[in-house]
């Protein structure tokens, strides 16, 4: 059984190359907490050992469907009894023709007809096997069936072709599910994050920018999404890639980024303000080069507007979340930023550990106290943090 709480999946593994990347699978899994019990097909046996996979998962794994080791001889209904999801991974063509027939000739596929809870299979095979008109044809029947198809991905395949079959990374599979997994915590809400850096132009080739890589914010909007939000997300210049189902707006400086907040500021329930805008921007733009001379150089510089402030001064603002970069006195010079700002909620996080980085530590402060969000990749801390807006979001509104 699985502690309280604990997330439980069911990591059914067909027989195919492929079946090498559900090791690493397992290892994504019990890295983040959750228990994995994995059943394996006959072929799957044929290209990765249960034993592997046992060491990974930590607990047995099962492949036959009389296996004493369950008393009443109901391995079929009882290995995912209380599991969230049962994963697929690799699904080869024959598993997929199979479950797309509701066929039960062995434990997995028997598994997936007697389950309770979602199916969701990660298709792995040769390029005319997945363009066969019997492939396609099944994956429709699952896809109508609610069953949810992690991939394929197109690139070089184990038999020397290169096209559309090859099974998604490892990595793709884990965040997949892991978003499948996420509480609805925001069915329904309108959330609006501005992220990234604003770029002040000085004349059409220099500018005043801020450090920021957009990372937190982005992981922000992608954790908003999986709580059942519907996000725009307005974000200044990064190199990072569009986040799928969010409505995008790109902007450059701290005023496009006003523009496009006053746009949708009034139709949002909660704003987050991620965004490490500008404070100051050159009074007058040069529309030419500024040539470089001998001598100094004076820039007249005119603060930007505080978009968040603004909108927290909305006569019906939404829910309003800044964030506070400090290098030093952190939560004193945050907690003055929350109360100069009217907002409800700020995350603090030092600058130093923030910018560019993969992990981040942060605290946050509002009306009861601090909380603190030790250590941890950015898109789980944005996970944490979203769960803490919906809950204070649902207790002002109640
Ligand atoms: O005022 P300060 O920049 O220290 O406050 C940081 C918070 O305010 C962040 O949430 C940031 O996105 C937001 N902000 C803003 N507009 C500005 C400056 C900061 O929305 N011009």
């Amino acid at each position: 059984m699985a502690e309280s709480g604990k997330k439980r999946i069911v990591l059914g593994i067909s027989g195919g190359v492929a079946a090498y990347k559900a090791a690493e699978l397992v290892r994504l899994f019990r890295k983040a907490g959750i228990d994995v019990q994995v059943v394996m097909t006959d072929a799957a046996c044929g290209f990765i050992t249960p034993t592997t996979l046992q060491a990974l998962a930590g607990r047995p794994v099962f492949t036959d469907m009389w296996d004493a080791r369950i008393a009443d001889n109901m391995a079929h209904i009882e290995l995912s009894r209380g599991a969230d999801a049962i994963v697929v991974a690799p699904a080869t063509a024959d598993f997929i023709a199979k479950i797309a027939h509701g066929l039960a000739d062995d434990l997995l596929s028997t598994l997936c007809l007697a389950r309770e809870c979602p199916l969701l299979v990660a298709p792995a095979m040769n390029r005319q096997m997945w363009e066969n008109k019997a492939t396609q044809r099944n994956i429709a029947q699952l896809a109508h069936d609610e069953v949810s198809i992690l991939g394929p991905a197109s690139g070089d395949q184990a038999c020397g072709e290169i096209g559309m079959g090859r099974m998604l990374e490892a990595q793709q599979i884990f965040d997949e599910v892991s978003s499948f997994l996420q509480p609805r915590l925001l069915t329904g809400k309108r959330i609006l994050i501005t992220a990234g850096p604003t770029f002040e132009a000085i004349d059409p080739v220099r500018g005043i920018t801020n450090r920021s890589s957009g990372k937190m914010g982005y992981a922000i909007a992608r954790a908003a999404l999986d709580a059942g939000a519907q996000v725009t997300l307005i974000s200044g210049p990064t190199s990072l890639a569009h986040v799928p189902s969010a409505g995008m707006e790109h902007v450059e400086s701290a005023n496009d980024m006003f523009v496009a907040v006053k746009k949708h500021a009034k139709s949002t329930d909660i704003f987050i303000a991620v965004a490490a805008v500008a404070d100051y921007r050159v009074e007058k733009t040069s529309t030419q080069k500024i040539k470089k001379t001998d001598s100094s150089l004076t820039l007249r510089l005119v603060p930007n507007p505080d978009i968040l402030a603004w909108v927290a001064a909305l006569p019906k603002a939404p829910f309003c979340v800044g964030f506070a970069a400090e290098s030093q006195n952190l939560l004193e010079n945050a907690d003055a930023k929350r109360r100069r700002k009217k907002i409800p909620l700020i995350v603090a996080n030092l600058a130093q550990n923030a910018i560019g980085a993969d992990d981040n530590e942060l605290t946050l402060l509002d009306d009861s106290g601090t909380h603190t969000l030790t250590r941890a990749p950015k898109p789980v801390l944005a996970r944490q943090l979203v769960a803490h807006i919906a809950k204070l979001y649902k207790s002002r509104k109640a």
